[in-house]
């Protein structure tokens, strides 16, 4: 298929990889135009574009890896040279950024009248992951749609989840798992501070605590805050204020409480005054007042 992608950040690049890997020709357009000169030089089958409307036009096919609803907006819906304008009737845009529910919704709107099928396919799984194709895909959109662009899809993720005829759900499922994500961050942070205040270190605390609490993801990112590694992001401090935001507002909307949600939020907001908003999520971890830990390493030796 004639395929556009719009967005090769750090998880775009893994997809549309696969995608020209897997016999498509792919037209990608980077805000940082480098990212897809790069790619270009990279793959035979992937071309650089210069604008979203050049990625979109004469594909049967615009996927989008953006970082937030502002982003969406600007290369989709209102700037000089946005996709929505290059893409022809009856081509499909499958958005797979962790977006709001509401932006979804505007650009299933603004796609129906221009007579684009729209499917939202936010996904789950890191860099990694994306370049592995071994991602977990959140899928929802019209039938047509869904079934015009799950071969793709599979080609991209190792497993898809189609969650219905309204695009939205996919993206409220979507912040629903990332808001128990960065509440495991916030209750390693705290377990993990406590112990080290009593002199336990965090790697004991943590083989003892996964013996029983143990998954893949509580390992993945306990180690990572043991050895505080947070470079490079897999999934960037600032993203994960924009998902916990997000979380926040589709729960106020239907006038759900989330009260941990406000206690992340702030916690986000004092990591990325540390200076740490492009280190990995997982940093939040660190983020926690120690006065003991301070006063220690104030102590001269
Ligand atoms: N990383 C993960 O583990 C992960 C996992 C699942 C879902 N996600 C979601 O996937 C999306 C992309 O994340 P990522 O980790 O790939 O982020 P990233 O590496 O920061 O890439 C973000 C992409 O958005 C572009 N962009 C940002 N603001 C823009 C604007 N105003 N106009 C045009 N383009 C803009 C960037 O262009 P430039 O290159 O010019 O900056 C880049 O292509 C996010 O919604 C994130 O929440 C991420």
């Amino acid at each position: 298929m004639n395929l556009g992608f719009v967005g090769l950040g750090s998880m775009g690049h893994g997809i549309a990889s696969n995608l020209v890997r897997a016999g498509h020709r792919v037209k990608g357009f980077n805000r940082t135009r480098s990212k897809a000169d790069e790619l270009e030089k990279e793959l035979e089958g992937f071309r650089a574009v210069g604008s979203p409307a050049e990625a979109a036009r004469g594909s049967d096919v615009v996927f989008s890896m953006l970082a937030d609803d502002a982003a969406v907006e600007a290369t989709f819906l209102s700037s000089e040279g946005a996709a929505i304008a290059g893409l022809a009737p009856g081509a499909v845009h499958v958005s797979m950024s962790t977006i709001s529910p509401a932006m979804s919704t505007k650009l299933e709107t603004a796609h129906r009248k221009a007579g684009h099928g729209y499917v939202a396919a936010p996904v789950l799984g890191r860099p990694d992951a994306a370049e592995k194709a071994q991602l977990v895909v959140l899928a929802a959109g019209a039938p047509e749609s869904i079934a015009r662009v799950k071969p793709l899809l599979d080609v991209v993720g190792r497993k898809v989840h189609v969650l219905g005829d309204e695009p939205k759900k996919a993206n409220v499922v979507k912040l629903g798992v990332n808001f128990v994500l960065a509440v495991m961050l916030e209750t390693l942070g705290e377990a993990i501070a406590m112990n080290e205040e009593h002199g336990i270190d965090a790697k004991t605390y943590l083989d003892i605590a996964n013996s029983l609490l143990g998954s893949k993801v509580l390992e993945a990112y306990g180690t990572m805050i043991a050895e505080d590694r947070f470079r490079p992001a897999g999934f960037k401090v600032r993203l994960g204020l924009k998902d916990v935001q997000l979380a926040l507002e589709a729960a106020e909307s239907v006038d759900v409480p989330m009260p941990l949600g406000s206690v992340l939020r702030d916690r986000f907001i004092a990591t990325i005054a540390e200076g740490k908003g492009d280190l990995d999520w997982s940093a939040v971890a660190r983020t926690l007042p120690r006065p003991n830990a301070n006063a220690r390493a104030r102590k001269p030796q």
